[in-house]
């Protein structure tokens, strides 16, 4: 399977899925990395050896045609799945369903709780016991598809937004590459 991923920072979840198509544990291949901005993710996957196109909304003069050139970009590279890995964009309806069941995000919390961003803080301000992560379809509505795994972290009494999120970042990168598994499994049965 080939795989696409968009990001927007770090970049520690495509790293991460890169290192597992690798190895062996993804029967899949990283075929293009694409950040919205120069980001420190792109950079990284671009040290490694993996084909990166930075594609910045303000060379566009409507987001039809930024998302345009995404689509453009992942036909180019014939990726048949697309990851969202801290991709900080809002993509419209028309790109959500050209990619329906192909296009997978990652957030983190347990959802429905904390949408968008900052979830980590929202759930410390909100005295929650346990957190943790999804990984789901990506539908119209932001942080809403259907929910294909989580996973749960406990969190401690003096918790706060950085350790949290510290803790919640290490089990996403276990449940993407899960979630990867099963869908690759899926496609090969
Ligand atoms: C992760 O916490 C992910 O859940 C959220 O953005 C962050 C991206 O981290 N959507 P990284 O860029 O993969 O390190």
């Amino acid at each position: 399977m080939n795989i696409g991923i968009l990001i927007s920072g770090k970049g520690s979840n495509m790293l991460n899925i890169v290192k597992a198509c690798d190895n062996g544990t993804l029967n899949a291949r990283v075929k293009i990395v694409i950040s919205n901005k120069p980001s420190e993710g792109i950079y990284k996957a671009q040290k490694i050896g993996i084909p990166t196109k930075i594609i910045e909304t303000k060379n566009f003069n409507s987001k039809l045609k930024f998302e345009n050139e995404i689509t453009n970009i992942l036909k180019i590279n014939k990726v048949s799945l697309v990851c969202l890995a801290g991709f900080m964009k809002i993509l419209s309806k028309k790109f959500v369903s050209q990619w329906e069941k192909r296009l997978i995000n990652i957030h983190p919390s347990l959802l429905p709780s904390f949408k968008g961003i900052n979830a980590q803080l929202q759930a410390i301000k909100k005295g929650v016991k346990y957190a943790g992560c999804t990984v789901h379809y990506v539908s119209s509505a932001i942080d809403d598809g259907e929910i294909l795994d989580q996973s749960i972290v406990k969190v401690c009494k003096n918790e706060n937004e950085q350790s949290l999120s510290k803790k919640i970042l290490i089990e996403e990168h276990k449940l993407y590459i899960k979630v990867l598994k099963n869908l690759i499994n899926k496609e090969l049965v």
